[in-house]
């Protein structure tokens, strides 16, 4: 079975690859136990099927930091700690010219052309794949046309600073909406398909 690629985006309005606050930015939806709808989906759900996780050097170091088991806080809420579960059990790839060292279990390097990488992680046995930025690795993902969905997380804020996912492009990309869920606090939740 051919492998599916999923890319994760989380972006303000302007397209900005930034986490900026907003009121409510920082409150739980619900139980704080328990994830809100975007990172159900997003990862919650994806647990069963999904045995890897691509991640620029940038998002890799810092998820190593924030998320893996050993960078959780006591008084996390539990749905972090099984996000930290599943993501210190699947294989992480980081995409590196200069990282030698990962330093988290289950990880491996990879660098170079992107298509091939991605052909490569295609042909090899295994679930299916989440690509989970950053920004300037994403819009590489959407300028090749890279994976079969998107997820993104739209934030109510007009940032005017930070990474881009936009780069200029030669040639549009049209992609086919699957779903779209206002949230809570502003958010907007888009699932996108590619166009095959
Ligand atoms: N999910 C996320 O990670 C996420 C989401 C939103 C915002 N952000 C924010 O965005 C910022 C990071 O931005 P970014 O876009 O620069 O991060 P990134 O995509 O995680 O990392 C970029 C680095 O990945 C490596 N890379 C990418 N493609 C490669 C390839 N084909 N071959 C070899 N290496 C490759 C390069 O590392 P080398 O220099 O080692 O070659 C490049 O400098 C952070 O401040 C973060 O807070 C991240």
């Amino acid at each position: 079975m051919t492998r599916k690629i999923t890319a994760n985006l989380y972006m303000t309005i302007d397209g900005r690859g930034e986490f900026p606050k907003y009121p409510g930015w920082d409150q739980p939806t619900g139980d704080r136990d328990e994830p809100d709808e975007f990172f159900r989906r997003m990862w919650n759900d994806r647990y069963d099927d999904v045995t890897t996780v691509v991640m620029g050097r940038r998002s890799f170091t810092g998820h190593r930091r924030v998320h893996s088991l050993k960078g959780r806080k006591p008084n996390d809420p539990k749905f972090l700690f099984e996000y930290s579960r599943f993501l210190d059990k699947v294989e992480k790839v980081c995409l590196s010219h200069r990282l030698k060292n990962l330093n988290w279990e289950n990880s491996r390097l990879m660098k170079g052309d992107l298509r091939k990488i991605v052909a490569k992680l295609k042909s090899e046995k295994g679930g299916n794949i989440i690509i989970e930025g950053g920004p300037r690795l994403i819009s590489e993902v959407i300028r090749l046309d890279l994976a079969d969905d998107y997820w993104f997380l739209v934030m109510p804020v007009v940032f005017g600073r930070g990474p881009r996912y936009w780069a200029p492009l030669k040639e549009q990309t049209t992609l086919k909406l699957l779903s779209a869920t206002p949230m809570k606090f502003g958010e907007l939740v888009l699932h996108y398909g590619a166009v095959r």
